[in-house]
């Protein structure tokens, strides 16, 4: 596979990084809009078509995919264009903005019959999808509850950088630089993880959202500091479970940390992913009555980088796709309209509200609107 990157700030190096590990995988050009930053990566990773806008790349052509890791907001019409030129794409989460653009950019990739994966990371890890396999077989019985929570400590400590002097994370923090917050920076994960963990979809949900003031008059530069830094959602699976989902920048002690639990009639899990690894433990059988866990192992699983090269060679489309992280952008989407509305969404009903597809900014999107679907995980 013949790889262009697209925007080559800090998850680009990792994604590179990580697509270079793979037998077959070249990665033939890279773009950015900030020369400075092209330069310096290009020159470390040896790359050597360097353009400044997406454009040149595409007017080049001589790559078979790209991975598009340009802040949220850039996501909808860069790769739109590229499956326009009828290249493959590997997007970064969130897919969109909002959902009506998630979902036009599904079916521009559907109909150009291109692959199309975003790049949910945390399917990586192993403990998730041996869980989900225990679900499916049954191990766990009727799953009744699952919690699920993303714990991040940015706001608080400097592990990561500085966010009042760095422009990465001061976009993470202001609508108006195309963010949704902790609920679309990493709430999409979370959602992720629960409902593919769980083996199954949200249909309802109502959830809070708080933004806290961070600096004098809420803004930095040109930076509104308007973006919610905790998020707590209440919600309903299609499989019949309760569910309650959370995420915060302020988790003062955890730098990244991802907690499941599913509780089932006959046992439960637990899968944790902290930065320096991920376990898996469960709870069965006669262990029910002294509530004694024990650690379950795991085998090793491929990572989005490799099912996405080895999609792109035998072109067969492979998960997780646009589609379903459009599904989850609905879930954001209504997430954001229950913490106005105080009320909570049936993601299947017919009443899901006109301001559902544009995220923040509703009155600009009332004519794009898709139908209500049914989420499929
Ligand atoms: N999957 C994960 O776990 C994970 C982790 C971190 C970030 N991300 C996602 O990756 C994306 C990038 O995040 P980041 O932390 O690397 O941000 P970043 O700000 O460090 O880098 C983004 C780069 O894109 C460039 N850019 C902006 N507009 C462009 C355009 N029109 N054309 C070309 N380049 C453009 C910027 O100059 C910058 O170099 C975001 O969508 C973010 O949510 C995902």
């Amino acid at each position: 596979m013949r790889l262009l990157v697209l925007g080559t700030g800090m998850m680009a190096k990792s994604q590179v990084a990580g697509f270079l590990a793979i037998d077959g995988v070249e990665v033939v050009g890279a773009v950015d809009t900030d020369r400075t930053r092209l330069d310096e990566f290009a020159d470390h990773f040896n790359i050597e078509k360097r353009f400044g806008t997406l454009d040149e790349a595409i007017a080049w052509g001589r790559f078979d995919a790209a991975t598009n890791v340009t802040p949220d907001r850039v996501h909808h019409a860069t790769s739109l264009a590229l499956i326009a030129a009828g290249k493959h794409v590997f997007c970064e989460k969130p897919l969109a903005e909002n959902y009506a653009h998630a979902l036009e950019m599904t079916e521009a990739a559907e109909v150009a019959g291109v692959i199309n994966m975003v790049n949910l990371t945390y399917r990586n890890v192993a403990p998730l999808q041996r869980a989900r396999e225990m679900v499916l077989s049954g191990e766990l019985g009727t799953i009744k509850h699952v919690e699920a929570s993303y714990l991040q400590s940015w706001l608080v400590s400097r592990a990561w950088g500085d966010w009042r002097t760095e422009s990465r994370w001061l976009w993470r923090l202001s609508t108006g630089h195309g963010s949704n917050g902790v609920l679309g920076d990493v709430g999409i994960h979370i959602l992720d993880f629960a409902a593919y963990g769980a083996a199954t979809d949200i249909d309802h949900v109502f959830a809070r959202l708080k933004t806290f003031n961070k600096a004098p008059g809420g803004q930095i530069g040109e930076y509104m500091l308007d973006a919610n830094d905790s998020f707590t959602m209440s919600v309903d699976f299609a499989n019949g479970a309760l569910g309650v989902i959370h995420a915060t920048r302020w988790a003062t002690g955890h730098l990244n940390e991802l907690k499941l639990r599913i509780y089932g009639e006959k046992g439960s899990l637990e899968v944790i992913h902290r930065p320096n690894g991920s376990d898996l433990r469960g709870c069965f059988g006669e262990d029910i009555e002294s509530a004694t866990w024990r650690d379950i192992d795991v085998l090793p699983v491929l990572t989005n980088y490799q099912r996405f090269a080895e999609a792109v060679r035998t072109g067969k489309q492979d998960d997780p796709t646009f589609r379903h992280a459009a599904n989850l952008q609905k879930v954001i989407d209504l997430a954001i309209v229950s913490e106005k509305e105080r009320r909570e969404f049936n993601l299947l009903a017919a009443d899901t509200p006109e301001s559902t597809v544009g995220g923040q900014e509703p009155e600009s999107k009332g004519d794009e609107q898709g139908p209500a679907l049914a989420l499929v995980v």
